[in-house]
């Protein structure tokens, strides 16, 4: 039997529902959920998610401040504006679209977010926090990634997860959080020996490589979920890093690309930047 496929644009579609309430009910009180972007040089696939971000914050109500900075910008006048926004009661999530120009230290620009406002959870505040299981801001692509797997019913504790891909916006949180759910996990990377017997015994495979159509069918386990993160261009077409042909007639569930994890990412961006309004109100 082919695979269900979980549709992230649904999913994302009933969450921004939801949370247009949040956004209501924060209103009513006198307050307006803000984030602050800010993006740095001309990377094209930046300005495009930049931009799905500010028409995300149009249609929730939400009131964003985008910062375009020419790619020649100083570490300090990056780290400046940073601080703008720390200081701006109007803003209460803050995003750097990454990647920065080689020229700027990313880490410096992250340690320079308040971890209150810090909604992509990239501080090391936020990033301990989630290890140690205390309340945090959930990175995006790994909140949406969790919200998939919840959605399709699947019962994570005592199962075996594998992660391919070790980045720390998606590959080591998934785990971290799978690992939460009492999943027993394995990360996989690209030195790691025969990934696809690896694979195979997944009864979870998520998918954060960043390589096209890398995981074959013959590489999963019958009935699996599979997560695939990838997003890569392959001629005109948008492909995942799980080959979907050969996959889903192989696996239990599996997520498309385009119309999977990446709606998804979006969504608790906005969702993350709600909490911390609310959290202002306490
Ligand atoms: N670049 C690619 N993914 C992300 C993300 O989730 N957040 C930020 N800030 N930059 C990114």
């Amino acid at each position: 039997m082919p695979a269900r496929v979980i549709s992230g644009k649904q999913v994302a579609a009933e969450i921004r529902q939801a949370l247009s309430g949040r956004v209501q009910a924060l209103r009513a009180r006198g307050v307006v959920p803000g984030l602050g972007v800010i993006l740095v040089g001309d990377d094209p696939a930046s300005h495009s998610y930049v931009k799905s971000k500010e028409r995300a914050c149009q249609e929730l109500a939400l009131h964003s401040v985008v910062r375009r900075m020419p790619a020649t910008a100083g570490q300090h006048e990056v780290i400046a504006q940073v601080e703008a926004f720390n200081r701006d009661p109007a803003i209460h999530g803050i995003l750097v679209q990454l990647p920065l120009p080689d020229h700027i230290d990313e880490q410096a620009v992250i340690l320079a977010i308040r971890p209150e406002k810090d909604v992509d959870g990239f501080h090391p505040v936020n990033v301990g926090n989630l290890h140690i299981g205390s309340r945090c801001f959930i990175p995006c692509t790994p909140a949406g990634v969790m919200e998939l797997i919840e959605r399709s019913g699947f019962e994570l504790k005592g199962t075996h997860a594998v992660v391919v891909g070790r980045s720390n916006i998606v590959g080591k949180p998934v785990a971290m959080l799978l690992l939460s759910r009492h999943a027993t996990v394995t990360m996989c990377h690209s030195r790691t020996r025969d990934l696809p017997a690896v694979t195979r015994t997944a009864d979870v495979l998520v998918a954060a490589v960043g390589k096209a159509e890398l995981i074959k069918g013959d590489w999963i386990k019958p009935g699996a979920v599979v997560i695939d993160v990838g997003v890569n261009r392959l001629g005109d077409r948008l492909v995942g890093d799980v080959d979907f042909a050969s996959a889903s007639p192989v696996a239990g569930f599996i997520t498309p690309v385009p119309g999977g994890v990446g709606p998804m990412t979006i969504t608790m961006l906005i969702k993350n930047s709600i909490e911390a309004a609310e959290r202002i109100l306490g």
